[in-house]
């Protein structure tokens, strides 16, 4: 189904009456003067929508239009400008051929496809030439301006095109066409705040100019003004009836505004057509990511055969779902895909390099021929083996092994927190080399083997660590050691480089004690026996919570306080824990809560309690536990991103 005819469920009442009355013009239409006539009614008020930018409103005439006459040419040939003006380059060849095919007149024909090329950067007899060639055909002025400026920015021409539009539109176009055109002009060149003016100014002009409409909210996309960028494509949903670009843009931004199922609302009908464009699973496939929903992510993305792709975005995308769901062998094929893509980009760039500079380089032409006629083969996503470090003790490389399959694609190859999955994550995948625990045991703040393996069984909930109880017992424990020999060597690593840089002599020896003090588990905290809780020790534990200052930092109702969100150790923001309903890293057993708060949470701003008595630690707990309520179950690993860190999520876009 073409795009102009989706579900009319989004049009708005406006563009439903249109629709009405265009409907009932044509049946007057077809009673008086036959469907030829008619056809013809809609194709002169098709121009004149097209004329104000109001594409969507002319393909519906010609979408009637065909029906009238199916055998028209002047219908494809109309549907082609359209197509051509809102840059659909593949629907508007396809479009042209038809119109030939009814056999449209070569001189109408030649214009058109004269627009195309040039629009698409082909002007080889130079500028001045296909201006004239253009206006000697009988071009608009519209079209031609927007032909020339589009084409002169596809050759990466900016300065000419700025040159064009400063000087050398004539006879001039529209002024809102103008403006629109100047608003493309200075996004190209980055400057974004006077695009943004121009594509207004355009709006203001003509309300209903898509095409500015759908520059300015890609703009806005751009810059992160999420809200605003929502309000433009929701007008051009209206619009439009639902165009597949303008739902695709509208479900992004509402995924960032972390409105998951408004964005899958919108893009499941669009899905369940019969062919639509990969985005449209890709997309989804995405927000079911965001949702922590992996394996449907993975079946969404399936659809569109990563393994024998050549999308890099694609394909990092499922590598990523794979990692996060344990299956770290196809997820390692999927990246040495997208390395090899990577190499083959570059292979592709030098050998274009070479030819531009000498045009007659016949071989570097025949093996670029050669690369573009050959794809890369499929990758065999079931050849599944995980290669990792052998050992010469068995044990080491079982436990490198186990960690190859289940910690790398997170916690990196090294245990630097680098994995290739960890871009994707908040919070960040632990630096297993900084030597630091946040779920302790001891009054030193290190880890006992126990902990560790603790941390294995049960995972953090609420961060993307997930419990390893599917593995052994000794499986667990050869991991916690080797998280621990991670420990050691980054702190080797941290103490000889501070005594290099302060100049002082390396010694090994002295470097081996000082790590082994630092990593040595200290004293063990007793964790009473804990039964209750009554409303007495509750009120107790108030009070204390309230004298302690952990108000401070998590308010009055346990949902955070006046304090700013401070840091971690390791550099990412962290804000106090939601008492009330987010889950907690150690989970909410009340001996585990006993320890978080008698040991503090190492490397981040939650304090140990000191100087007060075991009995008084339990009221507090029980205190703590009181504030529970239901957990928010939609927090998702890309809220907790967006809420901690919206700089650096800006900055990835
Ligand atoms: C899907 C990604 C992912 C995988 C797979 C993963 N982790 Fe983690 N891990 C995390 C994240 C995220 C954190 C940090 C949470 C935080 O800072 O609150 C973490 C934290 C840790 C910590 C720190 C615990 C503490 O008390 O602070 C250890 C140790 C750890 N992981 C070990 C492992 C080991 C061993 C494996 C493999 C068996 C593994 N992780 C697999 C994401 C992952
Ligand atoms: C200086 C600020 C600060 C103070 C004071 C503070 N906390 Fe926290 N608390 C935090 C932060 C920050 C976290 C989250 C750390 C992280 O996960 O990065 C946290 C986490 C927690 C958790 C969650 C533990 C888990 O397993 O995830 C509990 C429970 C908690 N605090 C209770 C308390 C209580 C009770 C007090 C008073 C004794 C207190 N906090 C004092 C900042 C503070």
């Amino acid at each position: 189904m073409p795009p102009w005819n989706s579900p009319v469920k989004t049009a708005s009442r406006r563009t439903l009456f249109v629709l009405i009355a265009a409907v009932l013009l044509s049946v007057v239409a077809i009673f008086f003067f036959g469907p030829g006539a008619a056809a013809r009614f809609l194709h002169r008020t098709a121009s004149r929508h097209m004329a104000v930018g109001r594409f969507a409103q002319a393909q519906a005439r010609l979408a009637w239009a065909a029906r009238l006459d199916p055998q028209d040419y002047r219908t494809p040939l109309q549907q082609s400008s359209c197509f051509r003006r809102l840059r659909e380059m593949g629907n508007w060849a396809n479009a042209l051929k038809v119109a030939v095919a009814r056999g449209a007149p070569p001189a109408v024909v030649d214009l058109h496809q004269r627009l195309g090329e040039v629009q698409l950067g082909r002007m080889d007899d130079g500028l001045e030439q296909a201006i004239a060639h253009l206006t000697w055909l009988g071009a608009s002025p519209d079209d031609l301006a927007t032909a020339v400026v589009f084409g002169l920015l596809a050759r990466q021409h900016p300065e000419a095109a700025r040159n064009f539009l400063d000087t050398g539109v004539d006879p001039m176009p529209d002024q809102a066409q103008m403006d629109f055109l100047w608003g493309v002009y200075w996004r190209y060149q980055g400057s974004l705040s006077e695009a943004e003016s121009r594509l207004e100014a355009a709006l203001a002009a003509r309300r209903g100019h898509e095409p500015a409409r759908a520059e300015l909210a890609a703009l806005l996309e751009q810059q992160g003004h999420f809200s605003q960028a929502l309000l433009h494509y929701q007008e051009l949903a209206e619009q439009t009836g639902g165009r597949e670009s303008v739902i695709l843009g509208l479900a992004r931004v509402l995924r960032h505004l972390g409105r998951f199922p408004d964005a899958r609302r919108r893009l499941h009908p669009l899905a369940l057509q019969p062919s639509p464009s990969p985005s449209v699973w890709m997309q989804i496939g995405e927000i079911e990511m965001d949702l922590g929903n992996y394996p449907d992510a993975e079946t969404w993305l399936r659809r569109l055969r990563p393994e024998a792709s050549m999308d890099s975005v694609l394909i990092t995308l499922a590598a990523r779902t794979f990692a996060l769901q344990d299956k770290t062998g196809e997820a390692e094929q999927l990246f040495a895909r997208v390395a090899a893509l990577s190499d083959r980009g570059l292979l592709v760039y030098d050998l274009q390099q070479r030819l531009s500079e000498n045009p007659g380089d016949n071989e570097a032409a025949r093996q670029l021929q050669v690369l573009y006629s050959t794809p890369l083969p499929p990758t065999d996503l079931h050849l599944v083996a995980v290669s990792s470090p052998s050992g010469s003790d068995g044990t080491q490389s079982r436990a490198a092994e186990l960690y190859a399959q289940h910690c790398g694609a997170c916690h990196g190859a090294t245990g630097d927190g680098r994995g290739r999955a960890a871009r994707h994550l908040f919070p960040r995948p632990r630096d297993l080399r900084t030597g630091r625990s946040q779920l302790v045991s001891t009054r030193n703040g290190v880890p006992t083997p126990e902990d560790l393996e603790d941390v294995l069984r049960l995972g953090m909930p609420g961060t993307s660590m997930p419990a390893f109880d599917h593995l052994s017992q000794s499986d667990r424990t050869l991991l916690g050691r080797l998280v621990l020999e991670f420990n050691r060597e980054g702190m080797r690593e941290l103490l000889a480089r501070s005594l290099r840089e302060s100049g002082d002599a390396v010694d090994e020896e002295e470097i081996e004690a000082a790590v082994e003090h630092c990593t040595s588990p200290g004293e063990l905290i007793r964790v009473p026996e804990i039964s209750g809780p009554d409303e007495k020790a509750i009120a107790a534990g108030g009070k204390t919570y309230q004298q302690l200052g952990c108000v401070k930092c998590h308010g009055d109702d346990g949902q955070g306080g006046n304090e700013p969100a401070g840091f971690d150790h390791w550099g990412y923001p962290s804000r106090p824990r939601d008492l009330v309903r987010e889950p907690f890293k150690g989970g909410r057993q009340a001996e585990s809560i006993y320890l978080r708060l008698a040991a503090g949470m190492p490397g981040t701003d939650h304090p140990a309690i000191v100087g007060i008595s075991s009995a008084e630690i339990v009221k507090l707990v029980f205190y703590v536990l009181s504030l529970t309520q239901e957990q928010d179950g939609t927090l998702t690993n890309f809220q907790r991103w967006v809420v901690s860190e919206p700089t650096a999520y800006r900055a990835a876009f």
